[in-house]
């Protein structure tokens, strides 16, 4: 398959050549055969326009004059959902609809739900025999734009009561070229956005201005301060002549690349002059604290993004190497980057774990340790020819955010087929102009997006920007989702060795991963929405799990897109959800039913605001009294009602049968439900 890939490429490539001036035309996709994936293929259609993505549910939530998706202009749209829905057995389930607009759901071809048409909220339902594998289902819905969208599919069974169908039995063929399409052109608007092109070509009619349109348009670079005092000349001068052979997902370009394999003179000469700012503070850090640093590195999740310092080699888990740090750091600015990385760069993927002084000390000398690359001499630089290469070569069209100049504009550019420049694919037919190093299928994205013209620049949906930054931020390195493990989860084996080298004391505790790290799977539909952006920022005030080391670092640039996207990607809105008053009289029953006396003793292992759990550690929970802020009451409902269909794994017994009853017949004749909200309410009067 690769090969004829490349064929077509080549061809394509062949005739665009021949047709130099001709406007830019997305490349032909070649036909693939059927594969499937999880999720579902969701196609939209607005003002006579269609545009396909994948879905990890069939739930949308558009607020009122926004659009469905960057492709298409706000107002009335339809969206039509297909794949199938798989079940481990043969079973009878009860499927519902909640929605604001109109919906029709078919099953092998036949209706099976269907709602009238109109834009009121709608409730439906209708229970349906499943075989065992695969069934097909399609479905549609579709808005007239007079007021926010929303959808959420769910079902039921004997087994277990009403939950959204989750993302993990929903299949789809992810070769459909429709999709692809769709795909490749979102990949083309975010490579744009995140190399920032607009930095260089610009074009005000174009792109929107900072803090408008699409966020990553806003996406800065490391502001220039005092790097003398930070970093080594001669890594300087490597990285600048080609940030790739360090990190190959650097957004950075190679500015000075006509001559592949040697050291450009002028990277040496910026070397030179960032080197002669700034003072470096030599002091040393003890290697002794290498180990205890080790352990953190494994322990706090390190591990996860990146390869250890002394590890070279290719990963399969594609993380970001660090085996350059001794030449190129000085000490005392590697602890201090690791205390706030994002001081001079706002859009860093590198998080910020919230060390404490000794934590960064002690993680630095591990950094630092051991054997790392090394990097040959350069060409001797020179500082003032440096200082003047800074301005004339576009560095500080991204460092600095300099107005762009660089010829054509955007817009002429277009004019031709965009096989010239930075999209060149040979160095020889580049010239002057950077190089992204890009795949060819990076170059083909590009070459799609550019042939939309740029209108979706000026437009995003949450949802989409909250799915973008889980995969850019790499929230999956120890988050599972959607019944894949995490990329931590898979290194245990990785980490025994760097927890056993530290100081017994140091090294234990119920560090990490798998199960201890909550699942990012339902956290749009579990958390309220505040809560998540401030804890997503790093700007949580408790730990909710203090049992485990492991800590949720902070991604304050992305922390309000996520926080608000991943509400929408589940079919609800952002907005903080409103409570009545308490009612005491529940809350005098919620009192008792969550008690050791006569209740079901939640208190074993939840505390309550200064009252810790009663029992031993043996399956610690949250706080209860933090519940009312973290969670969204219909989620709360959803897990003490069957804990176990969330979390297969969870320590938390199920208090209520498959009826909804419980043996409490004391209060509320034993509805579950009902007992679940009084303790609801007993826990909104506690003090957090
Ligand atoms: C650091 C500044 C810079 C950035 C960032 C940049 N370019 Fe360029 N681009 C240039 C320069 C310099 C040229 C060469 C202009 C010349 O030949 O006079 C060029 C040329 C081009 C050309 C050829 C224009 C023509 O018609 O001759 C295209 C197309 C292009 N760039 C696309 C892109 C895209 C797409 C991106 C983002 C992935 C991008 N550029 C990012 C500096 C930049
Ligand atoms: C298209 C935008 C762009 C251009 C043009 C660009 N850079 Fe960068 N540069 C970046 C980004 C983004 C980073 C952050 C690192 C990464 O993404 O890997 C970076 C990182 C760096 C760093 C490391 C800084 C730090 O504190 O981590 C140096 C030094 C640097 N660039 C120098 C230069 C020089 C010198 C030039 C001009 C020859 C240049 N850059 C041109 C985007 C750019
Ligand atoms: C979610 C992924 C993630 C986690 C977790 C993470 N990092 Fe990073 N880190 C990155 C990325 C990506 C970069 C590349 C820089 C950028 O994008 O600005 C980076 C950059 C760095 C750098 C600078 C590399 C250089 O070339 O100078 C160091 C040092 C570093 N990380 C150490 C750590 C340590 C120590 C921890 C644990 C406390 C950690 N990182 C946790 C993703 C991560
Ligand atoms: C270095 C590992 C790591 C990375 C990377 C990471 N997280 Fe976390 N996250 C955690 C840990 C550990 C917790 C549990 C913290 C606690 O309860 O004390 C957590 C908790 C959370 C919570 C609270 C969930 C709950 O039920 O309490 C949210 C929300 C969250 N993470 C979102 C994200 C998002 C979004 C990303 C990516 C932008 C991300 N996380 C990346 C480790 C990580
Ligand atoms: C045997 C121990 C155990 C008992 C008894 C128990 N739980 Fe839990 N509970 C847990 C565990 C473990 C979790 C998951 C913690 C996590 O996400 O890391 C949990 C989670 C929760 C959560 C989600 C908390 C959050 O902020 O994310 C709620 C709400 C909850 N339990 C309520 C209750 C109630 C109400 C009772 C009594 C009716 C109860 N639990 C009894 C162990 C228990």
């Amino acid at each position: 398959m690769r090969h004829s890939y490349a064929a077509v490429y080549l061809l394509a490539l062949a005739s665009l050549v021949h047709a130099e001036e001709k406007p830019l035309a997305a490349p032909v996709l070649p036909e693939a055969p059927a594969k499937s994936a999880r999720g579902l293929t969701v196609t939209f259609t607005a003002a006579g326009k269609t545009d396909t993505r994948s879905a990890r549910l069939m739930t949308l939530f558009v607020p009122k004059g926004e659009p469905v998706t960057p492709f298409l202009p706000a107002g009335p749209f339809t969206a039509k959902w297909e794949g199938e829905i798989n079940s481990s057995l043969r079973a009878q389930y009860t499927f519902h609809a909640e929605v604001r607009g109109s919906f029709r759901l078919s099953v092998n071809g036949a209706v099976l739900l269907e709602t009238v048409p109109g834009n009121q909220l709608q409730t439906i339902s209708k229970a349906l025999q499943l075989n065992k594998g695969a069934t097909k289902i399609v479905a549609e819905y579709s808005s007239d734009g007079s007021g926010d969208a929303a959808i959420q599919f769910k079902w039921s069974s004997k087994e277990f009561p009403i939950e959204p169908v989750p993302p993990t039995v929903f299949t789809h063929d992810i070769n459909a070229k429709a999709l692809r399409e769709g795909l490749r052109l979102r990949e083309g608007r975010e490579l744009f956005a995140s190399l920032r092109c607009a930095a260089c070509h610009g074009d005000p009619a174009l792109i929107p201005p900072r803090g408008e349109g699409m966020p990553e348009l806003a996406h800065d670079a490391p502001v220039f301060d005092e790097l003398g005092a930070k970093y080594r000349e001669t890594w300087l001068a490597h990285w600048i002549n080609d940030p790739h052979s360090i990190r190959p997902h650097s957004l950075m370009p190679r500015v000075f690349s006509a001559n592949p394999g040697q050291v450009d003179q002028r990277a040496a000469d910026l070397a030179a002059f960032f080197a002669s700012t700034g003072k470096a503070d030599e002091t040393e850090i003890s290697p002794d604290l290498a180990p205890l640093g080790g352990a953190l590195f494994a322990n706090l999740g390190c591990i996860a993004c990146h390869t250890p310092p002394e590890y070279a080699e290719k990963d399969e888990h594609d993380r970001t190497p660090l085996s350059h740090l001794k030449a190129k750091w000085q000490p005392q600015a590697l602890r201090n980057y690791l205390k706030d990385p994002a001081k001079n760069y706002a859009w860093t993927h590198m998080p910020n774990s919230r060390l404490t002084n000794d934590e960064a000390e002690r993680l630095a000398a591990f950094l630092l340790a051991g054997n790392q690359r090394e990097f040959p001499a350069t060409p001797k630089g020179d500082a003032a020819q440096g200082a003047q290469l800074l301005v004339s070569s576009g560095c500080l069209n991204c460092h600095a955010g300099m107005p762009p100049t660089t010829q054509p504009p955007l817009v002429a550019t277009l004019k031709n087929s965009w096989i010239k420049g930075c999209m060149a694919p040979t160095a020889a037919a580049r010239g002057t102009a950077p190089d992204f190093n890009f795949t060819p299928q990076q170059r083909d994205a590009l070459l799609a997006f550019g042939s939309t013209g740029f209108g979706s620049l000026k437009q995003d949906t949450k949802a989409e920007f909250a799915e973008r930054q889980v995969t850019n931020m790499r929230c999956i390195a120890c988050h599972a989702r959607d019944g894949k493990s995490s990329t931590w989860a898979e290194l245990e084996s990785d980490m025994g060795p760097l927890q056993a080298a530290a100081p017994a004391e140091e090294g234990e505790g119920h560090p990490v991963a798998g199960t201890a790290v909550p699942m990012l799977t339902w956290f749009g539909e579990k958390l309220q929405t505040p809560w998540m952006e401030n804890f997503i920022a790093g700007n949580g005030k408790y730990k909710p799990r203090p049992w485990i080391i492991a800590r949720m670092p902070g991604f304050p640039a992305v922390s309000k897109g996520i926080a608000e996207g991943l509400a929408h990607q589940h079919g609800l809105p952002a907005a903080p959800e409103l409570e009545l008053p308490v009612d005491k009289e529940k809350a005098e029953n919620g009192s008792k039913l969550i008690s050791e006396n006569g209740g079901f003793n939640c208190t074993t292992c939840h505390g309550v605001g200064d009252r810790p759990p009663t029992a031993v550690f043996e399956a610690p929970g949250i706080n209860l009294a933090y519940s009312p802020e973290r969670l969204r009451k219909g989620y709360y409902h959803r897990w003490v009602m069957h804990p176990l269909r969330i979390d297969p794994e969870s320590k938390m017994p199920r208090f209520a049968d498959d009826e909804g009853k419980t043996p409490l017949t004391d209060y509320y004749d034993g509805n579950a439900h009902d007992q679940f909200e009084a303790i609801w309410q007993y826990l909104r009067t506690q003090k957090k």
